[in-house]
């Protein structure tokens, strides 16, 4: 089975054409350089020799502070690029899984987010992913959106690498304690898109929407910054973890504000596919372990 990967540079792109190749697709991993999502031009190009049975998209515009001053180039790849895609899937008849985010919920509910519950996005970034979940299923019958959160890898930047650069600089740290959601790693998520499009291959029958994928326990960014640091320094990738003060989101202002609660309830996938909630800390401990 042939799989186009755009985005393949990316923390989720790298580890999909990593797995990909490792679980015997034929994967073919584009840059942003290789396939630009937003020309149509390179997409029907690219779509035309490669000629992929399955499509991934794991290309977005992800910075999510600078879309605030930035939206026009944050629609065009979050919300066209996907539109583009989804049009040419539909030509060629084939599927198309895209990914998308908690930041189209605004955080206010109590319980963790099902498939169904009400989006308010409150930042360009989570309004241009919006989009770009709705431009894919009104362009495209066969489509998978899955939303995740919290992501991390050994490439890119996130979380994870952002703390062992801050920890190494600083004694002290301020983490905000009071956002919860569910970190979750790059390989986990290209794990579960590629247990999607192996049942795609199987041509079984398969229940096309939106699927939310995320690790778990739920945690704070605080309770994050603790795992990651007692890990580091168990595993002697730091000597010295510093110290952790936590903090409310209002003594941590940014442009684009933060859902106060990210957490998606991930128990849909798991009756559809049979795909699991990954285990973080589990995720973390590879994921430094490569780091060091
Ligand atoms: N990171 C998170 O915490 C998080 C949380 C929830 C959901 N998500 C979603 O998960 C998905 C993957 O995110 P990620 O963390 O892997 O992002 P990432 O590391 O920022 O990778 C995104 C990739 O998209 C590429 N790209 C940008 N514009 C493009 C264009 N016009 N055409 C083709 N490719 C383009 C980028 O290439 P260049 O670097 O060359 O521009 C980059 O390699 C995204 O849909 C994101 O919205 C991420």
């Amino acid at each position: 089975m042939k799989i186009l990967i755009s985005g393949a540079a990316g923390q989720v792109g790298s580890a999909l054409v990593k797995h990909g190749s490792k679980r015997g697709f034929e994967v073919f991993g584009m840059s942003s350089s290789e396939l630009d999502i937003t020309n149509l031009r390179n997409v029907d190009a690219v779509f035309a020799q490669v000629k992929p049975d399955l499509v991934i998209n794991a290309s977005a515009y992800t910075a999510v502070d600078k879309a605030e001053s930035d939206s026009e180039l944050a629609y065009s790849v979050n919300e066209l690029g996907p539109k583009l895609l989804a049009l040419t899937c539909r030509k060629r008849d084939i599927p198309l899984l895209h990914i998308s985010t908690d930041y189209v919920f605004d955080g206010t509910s109590n319980i963790a987010y099902t498939e169904n519950a009400l989006t308010n996005p409150q930042s360009v970034y989570g309004k241009s992913k919006l989009a770009g979940e709705l431009s894919v299923k009104e362009n495209l019958e066969q489509n998978i959106v899955l939303r995740t959160a919290w992501v991390f890898s050994e490439i890119g930047s996130n979380f994870v690498k952002t703390m062992l650069r801050l920890g190494a600089e600083r004694e002290k740290l301020s983490i905000v304690a009071d956002q919860f959601g569910g970190p979750t790693s790059a390989d986990s998520i290209a794990n579960a898109l590629l247990t999607i499009a192996a049942r795609v291959g199987e041509k079984r029958d398969i229940k096309w929407g939106t699927y939310h994928f995320t690790g778990l326990p739920y945690c704070s960014w605080y309770e994050f910054a603790k795992e990651i640091f007692q890990q580091a320094e168990s595993m002697r990738l730091i000597s010295k973890a510093p110290e952790l003060a936590s903090i409310f989101s209002s003594e941590y202002p940014t442009p684009a504000p933060r859902p106060l609660n990210s957490k998606l309830d991930c128990s849909k996938i798991y009756k559809e596919f049979g795909i699991e909630p990954d285990d973080w800390k589990q995720s973390l401990r590879d994921v430094l372990r490569q780091l060091q």
